[in-house]
């Protein structure tokens, strides 16, 4: 029960890694406010924590625009009294060749997956201020740390989002708010499912996910989301600015 009496908000909890989040968080006793653009699913997410005997509050929207975040800020403080961490987790797949990518799609790409993260960490830090510290996990990928074929686009917002919680951590840091990121390898999600379409086969696609892996398996949003509570809990008090692979290996070479 490390979340017990905290207040966790988690973006892009309507289906994988952000569900998988959002459930844990709950599980150790969290309260937690979730958002996505889906919201059939979102409210699914909302059902399942609240059948656990969770508490929950959800907010269905667009995350690039502002008024989403102020909305969902607005409801976890109002309905659990202020902010303690936030798990920024939405995201967007851009795949293709550089020389094929729509630059609107690239600047799309840009928006949900990094601005939005500028956004929300705006709009919760002075909550967490008011609270005397927090904790901030941004999701990146593996992406962002090492050029993957097809990924070009995607990887360039996913490397912006190293820096940025880099220097989010330097600032934030006299406030006692840390900040850090994952990076996930290949995860089996609705997202990799919208990846495999660009394979002539599953057996290819997951050639191709897990090669470099030392860790021949294909992840799971489980295998993912203990990193990410980790980063959030008091057992992370010394880490701040790192970004924490989550690849089977991947990067050691
Ligand atoms: N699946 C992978 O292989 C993989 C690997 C590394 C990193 N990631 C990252 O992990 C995070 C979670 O992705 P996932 O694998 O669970 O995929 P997913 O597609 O299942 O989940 C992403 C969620 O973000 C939501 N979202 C997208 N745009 C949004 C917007 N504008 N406003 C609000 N919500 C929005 C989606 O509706 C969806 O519910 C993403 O940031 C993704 O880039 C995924």
């Amino acid at each position: 029960m490390r979340f017990d009496g905290k207040v966790v908000v988690v973006t892009g909890a309507a289906r994988g890694q952000g569900r998988e989040s959002a459930l844990a968080f709950s599980s150790e006793g969290a309260s937690v406010a979730v958002t996505d653009i889906l919201g059939a699913e979102l409210e699914q997410t909302a059902y399942l924590i609240q059948e656990a005997g969770g508490r929950v509050v959800s907010v269905a929207g667009d995350l690039t625009d502002p008024a989403t975040i102020r909305a969902l800020v607005a409801e976890a403080s109002d309905a659990f009294g202020g902010i303690d961490v936030l798990h920024n987790n939405a995201g967007v797949l851009i795949g293709g060749t550089l020389e094929e990518t729509a630059p609107e799609a690239f600047e799309r790409a840009f928006r949900v997956n990094c601005v939005t993260q500028l956004l929300t960490l705006q709009a919760v830090a002075p909550q967490m201020r008011l609270r005397g510290g927090g904790a901030i996990v941004n999701t990146s990928s593996i992406c962002g740390l090492a050029a993957v074929d097809h990924m070009g686009a995607y990887g360039a917002t996913k490397a912006a989002i190293l820096s940025l919680t880099r220097s989010a951590a330097r600032e934030l840091a006299p406030d006692n708010i840390r900040v850090n990121a994952v990076c996930p390898g290949g995860v089996d999600t609705p997202m990799a499912a919208a990846a495999k379409q660009m394979f002539d086969s599953e057996a290819e696609f997951l050639e191709f996910a897990t090669s470099r892996q030392l860790v021949k398996r294909f992840a799971a949003s489980a295998d993912i989301i203990p990193t990410v509570l980790f980063l959030a809990s008091h057992d992370a008090g010394l880490i701040t600015g790192a970004s924490i692979p989550v690849e089977g290996g991947h990067m050691a070479w």
